[in-house]
């Protein structure tokens, strides 16, 4: 500009012309260098601050074809303390206050508690649910995915119209690995469709003691009969078609669960659940580990610690367990999540009790609530030096390992096209196949199993018979799970038995059993008995047997029929011993779930009956609980031990 002005010495009138262009250059050339320093901010050439600026699109974390490790190492070492931190968080998705706080915050992983459901609840619902988060999640700085889990326990329960396969002690029943890999491999292709990617299965608890209200979420008491299929069910879900690992499994509840003692439960609502198992580390690591090793063995990608306390500690605050033992000695190199809020059950407040369950070992934590104050405590935590932050590293990078094997940072997600899977005819062949081979028969007096072509009249009746939501239990649509037959796609007994029938056969259905006086004898009649659904805690039951409805039903079809077969819908053994003698055949089938035919396929002999007991019957009270060697805790021998199944 100096040179402009003496080359050019203007007239005074000039003077100001020259002074107002001067002054527009300057504004000019300051708006110019201004936008360049913004470009070169964004485009990251500047670095002001390594830890805000977003990595470049071909970072080494980014490449799908860089190894895992590698990755893991170049997003770790980009990641400031609290976006490690946010990764060791699991949020409730209800909790979520503002969903941009899922990036804000780099949350690692949200969940829906059972019953946490999208507003439209379909499988488009649940696809455009999980993807609109996924897709919030990569929007923060370095774009890392979250993980979304569900309880796929028996299938994609949550979603109306999924396939609803039989609870795992049905599937113990089985004793077929194959089936079980199967079932788990329709399970992800389920879950896939709605952009899910993680599951809280399978389940590895032994449940010593069939007043516990989850013992039907357990393959067996038995950890000989639970490891094998457990192992299976891992294999199924994650080894996927072409695409590597379709859904990363949890192993749950380490350890000891299914061991408690009844009425040692934390919580005031509950008897046995969340209750004390004894530590004996003799039988921890005879009976309760061995699942878990499979597990391991098989590759599962996270294990769950339980809510149960071993002695008087807490699941989630036992190092020795969780680092040593399934760290350190089975080596597994996946990571820990807490379950349910349990870290806050250690004493000591919240900022203690998180300390304590991540020096514990705990790699992320199900708060599920504060995810806010979560990451400020953990943050001071490692300021102060209660933290190491070698240890939140190590988490991190389980996590992360974690998200990149279930290809989480390579995947598009899903579209409506791939909903079709849910409930598809080939799955729901599937269940009923799990559920014939689930079906154990207890009880034939005079071979009156299988049904004759040729009967005349059947009766059928019973709380279960028409009831797709009893057959299919808890951690169905609710976590409780529903009554009646409103899930769509789904088949009841009654349905499956009308199919069955021959078409010379007149089948007739009064839920209560009360048929016509002066009706003639039926040739058979079938009552279908059984539990009302029940998650958790609120099924724990000093004395788990029929209803008086499901008894009477029993009654009136001993007075109107010339046999009586009695299918029981449940998910434990029921204490029987005084309505067996009216019962010409038993039939346990557990909770089979959305394809009651597969009732009807063995009742009419369409299919063989195969299963086996999963666990011992008990004849009373007394015998309960039963150790894992099948003895009783009175002496007495079980109605029916372990193992036991006619053909
Ligand atoms: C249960 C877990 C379940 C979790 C998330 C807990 O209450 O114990 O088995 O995975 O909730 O729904």
């Amino acid at each position: 500009m100096a040179r402009i002005v003496q080359k050019n010495k203007p007239a005074a009138h000039h003077v100001t012309k020259h002074k107002t262009r001067r002054v527009h250059a300057f504004m000019i050339a300051m708006f110019f260098i201004l936008l360049g320093i913004l470009l070169l901010y964004k485009f990251s050439i500047l670095d002001f601050d390594e830890s805000a600026s977003a990595p470049s699109a071909d970072a080494l974390y980014r490449q799908a074809s860089a190894p895992v490790d590698a990755r893991v190492e170049d997003l770790l070492s980009r990641m400031t303390l609290e976006e490690k931190l946010g990764q060791m968080a699991l949020v409730e998705k209800n909790s979520v206050d503002d969903a941009s706080d899922i990036a804000a915050y780099g949350l690692g992983a949200l969940l829906s508690g059972a019953g946490a459901k999208p507003n439209d609840n379909t499988g488009e619902g649940w696809r455009s649910m999980v993807t609109h988060f996924t897709a919030l999640s990569k929007k923060s700085r370095l774009g890392i995915p979250i993980l979304y889990g569900a309880d796929a326990v028996h299938g994609h329960g949550n979603v109306p119209g999924a396939t609803i396969f039989p609870h795992s002690i049905g599937l113990g029943a089985t004793r077929d690995a194959g089936l079980v890999e199967r079932v788990a491999r329709a399970t992800a292709e389920e879950l896939n469709a709605t952009g899910i990617y993680w599951s809280y299965s399978p389940n590895l608890d032994l449940p010593q003691d069939i007043r516990w209200g989850r013992t039907y979420e357990a393959f067996s008491d038995d950890p000989a009969v639970a490891a094998p299929l457990g192992a299976a069910y891992v294999r199924g879900l994650q080894v996927g078609n072409a695409s590597g690992t379709n859904v990363l499994a949890t192993a749950k509840h380490y350890i000891g669960a299914g061991g408690m003692q009844w009425r040692s439960s934390s919580n005031k609502n509950f008897k046995i659940d969340q209750g004390t198992t004894p530590p004996d580390e003799k039988i921890l690591r005879s009976t309760y580990l061995p699942p878990f090793k499979a597990a391991v063995d098989a590759g599962v990608g996270s294990v769950m610690v339980g809510l149960n306390s071993w002695g008087d500690t807490k699941l989630s605050a036992q190092k020795y367990l969780i680092t040593d033992v399934l760290k350190g000695e089975l080596g597994f190199k996946g990571f820990v999540v807490s379950d349910w809020y349990s870290v806050y059950e250690i004493p000591g407040g919240d900022y203690k009790a998180a300390v304590i369950a991540i020096n514990a070992g705990v790699d992320m934590v199900m708060l599920p609530f504060d995810y806010k104050p979560f990451i400020a405590n953990m943050l001071f935590a490692v300021r102060v030096g209660d933290l190491d932050e070698s240890r939140v590293d190590d988490a991190v990078r389980r996590i992360l390992r974690a998200k990149f094997t279930a290809g989480l940072f390579d995947r598009t997600e899903p579209t409506a096209d791939g909903l079709s899977t849910l409930g598809s005819t080939v799955h729901r062949a599937l269940a009923r196949e799990a559920v014939a081979k689930s079906s154990v028969l207890l009880k034939n007096s005079g071979a009156v199993l299988p049904i004759k072509k040729n009967v005349t009249r059947i009766t059928v009746a019973g709380s279960a018979a028409d009831n797709v939501g009893r057959q299919m239990g808890a951690w169905s649509v609710e976590w409780q799970g529903v009554d009646g037959n409103w899930v769509p796609g789904g088949t009841s007994i009654l349905a499956g038995i009308k199919e069955r029938a021959g078409s010379g056969t007149n089948v007739e259905y009064e839920k209560d059993g009360n048929f016509a006086k002066n009706a003639p004898l039926a040739d058979i009649g079938i009552a279908v008995v059984g539990e009302k659904p029940y998650a958790e805690g609120w099924g724990d039951t000093e004395y788990p047997m029929l209803s008086a409805e499901d008894r009477a039903v029993i009654t009136h079809l001993k007075a109107s029929s010339k046999k009586v077969v009695v299918v029981i819908v449940s998910g434990r053994p029921l204490l029987i011993e005084h309505e067996l003698g009216t019962m010409d055949a038993l039939v346990a089938v557990w909770l089979p779930g959305s394809e009651g035919g597969g009732v009807a396929d063995v009742l009419f002999g369409v299919k063989s009956f195969t299963g086996k007991l999963p666990l011992p019957w008990p004849l009373d009270s007394e015998e309960i609980p039963i150790a894992p060697d099948g003895t009783t805790a009175d002496g007495t021998a079980p109605l029916f031990p372990r193992g036991f199944g006619l053909r």
